[in-house]
């Protein structure tokens, strides 16, 4: 194994392309080539990101130079570019979700574990600050045990879901799986596994043909009690997650504001962003995979955490549809 990990990009997109700008500050790693179904993009992103174009997936898969690759196409492709991947003897950072059903996410882990490969999905929101210092804060105890939580996370996106492969829901899987894999991704990282006890969507516009608003209440095997309501038709938006323990209470607003805490009877301590100062999360979670295959270290979060958050999103799914 070379001390530069060799990595190829597939899918040149909004993603694909902050992703392979964030490689660079990372001295273990090196982008050697792109590639996307769209020729055009592929040549863009060749001359944006300064590295070679693969003429096709065949050419990426067959690379004796390539260790890695970042698959950063939409939902429906992952499983099956995943698969060839994965089968190719290659490392795999697979953007969320991991695949649309739960057992393609299965057939992807035990390809990685047949194969010896890295498996990563980038459940990045666990990496941004807020998210990141509310575990910090839990596991030092600062509002004692944890008792119930509730989170929020709503906006007026309608318009970025009518748009290309997002619109269908077999493309993306429908908002729950296309974004909200992040949201239930974390709270099972602050509280561990939960069974989906009840939830109810809404779908009030035709497009695109999905649930655009839903909430559920969820039931932690620790005993924590949960809800959480997304939204992408709520016209004045924000991001509240409220924690109440058994010595005090947390809250932060998602990815920018703060985060504070007070303890019973105690005085308030808030942070910003910046004063929490972690690295950039897609960074972050890029060296922590490329530091996973180069040095075995552990991950922050792996191919069966991208397996979760699936099949928590559909378990709320079909708590939706009966
Ligand atoms: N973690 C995050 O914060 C985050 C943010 C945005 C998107 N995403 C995820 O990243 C993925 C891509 O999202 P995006 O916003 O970059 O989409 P995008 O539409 O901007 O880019 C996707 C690209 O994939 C290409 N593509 C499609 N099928 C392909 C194939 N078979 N082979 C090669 N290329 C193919 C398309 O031509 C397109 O350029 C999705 O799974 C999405 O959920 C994650």
């Amino acid at each position: 194994m070379h001390t530069q990990l060799r990595i190829g990009l597939i899918g040149a997109g909004g993603i694909g392309r902050h992703l392979a700008w964030q490689l660079r500050p990372l001295s273990e790693a090196r982008l050697v080539g792109v590639y996307d179904a769209d020729p055009e993009l592929t040549q863009r992103a060749a001359t944006e990101l300064e590295v070679p174009a693969y003429e096709s997936l065949q050419a990426v898969l067959d690379d004796p130079e390539l260790d890695a690759c970042i698959l950063a196409t939409p939902p429906y492709t992952h499983y099956e570019l995943g698969m060839q991947i994965l089968q190719s003897g290659k490392h795999l950072f697979c953007e969320k979700p991991l695949a649309l059903t739960v057992e393609h996410c299965d057939a992807l882990l035990q390809a990685a574990q047949q194969s010896g490969r890295v498996l990563m999905v980038g459940q990045v929101l666990r990496l941004f600050p807020l998210f990141w210092q509310s575990k910090q804060w839990l596991q030092e105890g600062v509002i004692g045990e944890p008792v119930a939580v509730h989170l929020q996370r709503r906006g007026y996106e309608l318009n970025l879901f009518k748009e290309g492969w997002r619109a269908d829901p077999a493309q993306s899987g429908g908002v729950l799986l296309e974004m909200n894999v992040h949201e239930l991704d974390y709270l099972r990282w602050l509280f561990g596994e939960f069974e989906v006890v009840a939830a109810q969507g809404r779908q009030p516009f035709t497009e695109p043909n999905f649930i655009q608003h839903w909430h559920a209440l969820l039931r932690f095997e620790n005993g924590v009690a949960g809800d959480i309501e997304c939204s992408i038709i709520d016209a004045l938006g924000g991001y509240t997650v409220r924690i109440v323990g058994t010595e005090g209470a947390l809250e932060h607003t998602g990815f920018s504001g703060e985060i504070r805490y007070k303890r019973i009877g105690g005085q308030e301590m808030n942070l910003t962003p910046e004063e929490i100062g972690t690295p950039e999360p897609y960074m972050w979670e890029l060296r922590s995979f490329v530091r996973a295959v180069l040095y075995n270290e552990s991950l922050p979060f792996d191919g069966y955490d991208g397996r979760m958050a699936v099949a928590n999103a559909l378990a709320v799914l079909e708590k939706i549809t009966g």
